[in-house]
């Protein structure tokens, strides 16, 4: 295990994934976590990058007893920073700020051999920098392996320790071969093995559930149709069988013919015994006259876990009702099990709390406060690629495993304006010519998130020779590692023209269809 200490870098999460990619298990955790409190012992440290400087009053630092410990350790940008600063080197901000791209040149500066975490990579090597400080002499018994034209300190090598430090960040895609010199440090220089599959993580999951929930006691569950769930939801079902029970609620904003799709595939294709429950009636009144985003997701939130506890607690009383018969073989209703993913842990355990709320993201946190359940979380280990290679490894069809993400509130906060059955209608049509013309154009595993929006503005148009005046939709679509930032996606002119076409021939009520060129930041992913 790798251990990745935090100090608030927008970039600590890639650091784990770099790793994980190399099939090495790390884990990140907090940079205040005290060595002796580790309930694993690492092979190695990585230390992250952050937002503040190593001499402010209020920056975070790492229990010093780290630096004494004999295994390598890798500062990453403030990482560097902070082991010089541990072993009085020399910090101070520099005249600009330096962010972008740079070309660091690598050698042993007067001995001519590469260092080992550089070894192969060629003489010279493009890679991203982003950070005020930087190092103005080395710390003792250091020497440096690698300098840009402005950071004479660019990486810096113990002389006879493990101990490294670099300023730039090789976690991004930005450092090309920023992978390669993670894998030096975690394979060549830590000595981690590469025993970090899914296959061995299915089986090990599966004993662990087993063990969890014993010989007796149902689990449920929600399923949204979406990878997570039901990745989750399958594993379940291999570890137990039918004493899984998963619940889906239609909220009557999903796409279109969403609900009917996920029954067919959990239930027909999967065997995983599923409840569809169609509360669109209930939502859509609740929903009736509502324009601000914040209080659909809340309407949306609170209704769902209504819905969900009405359903759960039906299947608890059959298993009551089989207890009294003597025929309780499942047991009662005992566990819930819920998605969770390691970038949602990571966020919970953020050594400055979790990060501001831009908006609130709908998620089934608030179920436990009521039910009396204990929380099954079999992903909570996983980053998103990771459950995809799962959910293969389980038989789950191609086109879902890699399916975009597809937001809790779903249409609700694509409808901007108030919540009516025909805009929902409006929107699925639209929505489903977009995604349809996508995946025919095989561009569907390119882009990370596709969707479309119905504006609140009519436009005139003009069809034969009358004058039309009718809805605008606006086409969304997005490439992003993680969400955090995103690009908008460059289509090809003909299909843009093709989906236009077919919207505005196809979808009643719409006359005029444009394509969203913003990027995140400063734009969100979503309208709303
Ligand atoms: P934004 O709009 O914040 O979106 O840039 C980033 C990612 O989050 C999804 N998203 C949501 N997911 N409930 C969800 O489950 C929500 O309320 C919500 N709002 C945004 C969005 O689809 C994108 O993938």
């Amino acid at each position: 295990t790798i251990l990745i200490l935090d100090f608030g870098s927008q970039y600590s999460h890639l650091i784990t994934r770099r790793c994980r990619e190399l099939n090495v298990y790390a884990e990140l955790m907090p940079c205040t976590t005290f060595l002796q409190d580790l309930h694993f012992k690492p092979k190695g440290i990585i230390l992250s990058g952050s937002p503040y400087s190593v001499y402010d009053a209020d920056a975070p630092h790492a229990d010093p007893a780290i630096f004494g410990l004999s295994i390598p350790i890798l500062g990453i940008c403030y990482g560097l920073q902070e082991l010089a600063w541990n072993l009085k080197g020399e910090v101070a901000g520099c005249d600009h700020r330096e962010y972008g791209h740079a070309s660091v040149q690598i050698s042993r500066f007067g001995e001519g051999s590469v260092d080992a975490l550089f070894e192969g990579l060629g003489d010279e090597m493009q890679v991203w920098m982003s950070h005020g400080d930087q190092l103005h002499s080395l710390p003792p018994d250091f020497h440096v392996i690698g300098r840009t034209q402005t950071a004479p300190f660019a990486a810096i090598a113990h002389n006879s320790k493990p101990l490294y430090g670099i300023q730039f960040h090789p976690e991004v895609t930005h450092s090309p071969k920023g992978k390669e010199v993670i894998s030096r440090f975690v394979i060549k220089i830590c000595g981690c093995r590469r025993n970090w599959t899914m296959e061995e993580f299915i089986g090990k999951e599966i004993a662990r559930i087993r063990e969890i929930c014993g010989p007796k006691g149902r689990v449920i569950g929600a399923v949204s149709g979406g990878v997570d769930s039901t990745v989750a939801a399958k594993l379940m079902h291999e570890a137990i069988g039918d004493r899984f029970h998963a619940i889906m609620v239609d909220n009557g904003v999903l796409r279109l013919n969403e609900g009917k799709q996920v029954n067919e595939m959990l239930n027909k294709d999967l065997g995983v015994s599923l409840t569809v429950v169609d509360a669109s009636d209930l939502f859509l009144s609740r929903l009736e006259g509502i324009e601000d985003p914040e209080q659909k997701r809340m309407i949306i939130g609170n209704t769902f876990i209504n819905v969900f506890e009405a359903e759960a607690a039906k299947i608890e009383a059959v298993a009551e009702e089989e207890e009294k018969q003597g025929s309780d073989a499942k047991g009662r209703v005992e566990w819930l099990l819920q998605g969770t993913l390691y970038p949602d842990v990571i966020e919970s355990i953020s050594f400055k709390g979790p990060s501001a709320t831009i908006k609130t993201h709908h998620n089934v946190g608030g179920l436990l406060k009521d039910m009396k359940l204990k929380l099954i979380e079999p992903l909570r280990e996983l980053f998103k690629d990771e459950v995809r290679i799962l959910g293969r490894l389980l038989s789950i069809p191609a086109p879902l495993v890699q399916r975009h993400p597809f937001p809790g509130p779903g249409l609700a906060i694509r409808i901007l304006g108030p919540v009516t059955l025909g805009q929902v209608k409006i929107l699925q049509q639209a929505d489903n010519i977009f995604i349809e013309e996508i995946r025919k154009a095989n561009l569907y595993n390119q882009i990370s998130q596709a969707f479309a929006v119905l504006l609140p503005v009519k436009a005139v148009g003009v069809m034969g020779d009358k004058r039309t005046y009718e809805q605008v939709i606006a086409l969304r679509a997005v490439q992003s590692e993680d969400f955090m930032t995103a690009d908008w996606y460059v289509f090809p002119a003909d299909i843009l023209k093709r989906i236009s076409s077919r919207i505005t021939n196809e979808v009643n009520g719409v006359n005029r269809v444009t394509y969203d060129i913003s990027s995140k930041p400063p734009a969100t992913v979503e309208w709303l």
